[in-house]
């Protein structure tokens, strides 16, 4: 067998934050079992892309990305190439069939075996594909290496039941499982260490998680006890298991932030049914409203599904009435994007046209937009607590920062501020969807 040396692994990840914490996770592995972390493609032994299977667009970029390693491969054959993540287990026949040159397949729950793999791609023994779905993997004792910053993401449930029927997740990263409390608060305490002053729970539906008899409220109150958190986000939870006593504990506790990412999907009860997602249009708004009624100055964001199967003209306009009454802080909208393998898939037709669902989509990011910018107009003359967080894309001489509702805030820098700062700040402007303010007090 050659001798080898340390590799240089390099890592590029897509889709959501999940992904993301799970690349943090697959950096501290690697590095742990003696590989080092480049951001430069040229010098890597080692390219792996975390994946991300959600929609069509997603899956496209990422094969774009593999003909770049792929030009990679050509010039030094002996790269070894992974893929990792969500479209591990749809991509695995096709991969080896059609794309030869990749030398690792790795789903979601085997990220413990890459180093051994990597290790016996190097030494020229066949490639691996590897993407068994675990039901009892958390990764309990691994910290992820994370970058400084402000905000750490902390993974408390992997997987996903629900079965919603446009989804790929439950198929993708398998059953759902919850880290156990102590795991999650070791972490916590790891992350403050590291100098991080805030911190969001992960999870695809984060507010199922649970151990014996607690629950997500137990949690959250669990976890404030880490000295050193000013700061806890979660996202996603889901609307049907969103319980009053989880917005009292919001309302309660000073460390949880007043903002609830509630994924709506539609607002016509036929395509609610449809999607599997176990509420209705109006079962929906009585609990955006009694959340409002709870938690003072609540903002609450979305996601929005267009043009899934059989919506018609008049589903659509349900959508945006419901839209139009809840008004959210802000909104992600989606063109429906059938993945195979699913529900919706094996089911439905997908027969909304391209350009009623492009139509559509430009419809309600209107509406959308019109909403946000009107609600953001409304802190105009208040002050927020803003946690700072850096130099402002544009301006070295502004930073930004986020109120505990997560909307951005530009501000002029101050000598001596360091990230993980929280200042009051006067909102002076809006400027596009950006809030401008100057801090109120050195
Ligand atoms: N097509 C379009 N959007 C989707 N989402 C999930 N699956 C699909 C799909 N097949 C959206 C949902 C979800 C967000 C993360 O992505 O709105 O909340
Ligand atoms: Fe995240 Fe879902 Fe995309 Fe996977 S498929 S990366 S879980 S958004």
């Amino acid at each position: 067998m050659p001798v080898l040396n340390k590799p240089r692994v390099y890592l590029e990840t897509y889709g959501c934050q999940m992904n993301f914490a799970d690349s943090e996770l697959v950096a501290a592995i690697l590095e742990e079992n003696l590989a080092e972390m480049t951001s430069d493609i040229a010098k890597a032994d080692v390219i792996l892309v975390n994946t991300c299977a959600i929609r069509e667009h997603a899956s496209q970029r990422v094969m774009q990305q593999l003909h770049r390693y792929q030009q990679q491969k050509l010039q030094r054959p002996e790269v070894v190439i992974g893929v990792l993540g969500c479209m591990s287990s749809h991509l695995k026949e096709e991969i080896s069939q059609e794309r030869p040159w990749v030398d690792l397949v790795v789903g979601p729950d085997s990220y413990r075996q890459l180093p051994q793999l990597i290790t016996a791609r190097r030494a020229e023994l066949p490639t691996s594909v590897v993407t068994g779905l675990d039901r009892y993997e958390t990764y309990e004792q691994i910290f992820p290496r994370r970058d400084a910053g402000v905000n750490a993401w902390v993974t408390i449930t992997r997987g996903c039941d629900n079965f919603c029927s446009y989804c790929v997740v439950p198929f993708a990263r398998g059953r759902e499982r919850s880290r156990p409390l102590s795991a999650i608060q070791a972490e916590m305490e790891q992350v403050v260490r590291e100098g991080f002053r805030e911190v969001t729970l992960l999870g695809q539906n984060v507010n199922s998680w649970r151990e014996g008899d607690n629950r997500f409220p137990e949690l959250l109150e669990a976890v404030t006890q880490v000295a050193g958190i000013e700061r806890i986000r979660f996202i996603s939870p889901h609307p049907r298991d969103f319980s009053q006593r989880l917005l009292e504990v919001i309302r309660d506790i000073p460390q949880v932030m007043n903002h609830i990412h509630l994924p709506l999907q539609s607002g016509s009860d036929p395509v609610l049914e449809r999607m599997n997602r176990g509420y209705t249009a109006s079962g929906f708004i009585e609990l955006a409203q009694r959340a409002r009624a709870t938690v003072s100055e609540l903002a609450i964001s979305t996601d929005i599904i267009v043009g899934f199967c059989g919506e018609s003209e008049a589903d659509f306009e349900a959508t945006l009435a419901l839209v139009r009454e809840v008004e959210f802080d802000s909104a992600f909208t989606f063109k429906y994007s059938e993945r195979s393998g699913t529900i919706a898939a094996r089911e439905y037709e997908d027969d909304v046209p391209a350009v009623i669902k492009g139509a559509r989509l430009d419809q309600l990011m209107e509406l959308q937009n019109g909403i946000t910018r009107r609600r953001n107009s409304a802190c105009i003359g208040r002050e927020f607590a803003v946690m700072a967080e850096g130099p402002s894309r544009k301006l070295a001489t502004e930073w930004m920062g986020r109120t505990g509702c997560n909307r951005i805030v530009v501000f002029p820098f101050q000598a001596g501020l360091l990230p993980g700062r929280v200042l009051p700040v006067r909102i002076e402007e809006l400027s596009g969807f950006t809030l401008r303010g100057n801090v109120t007090q050195k």
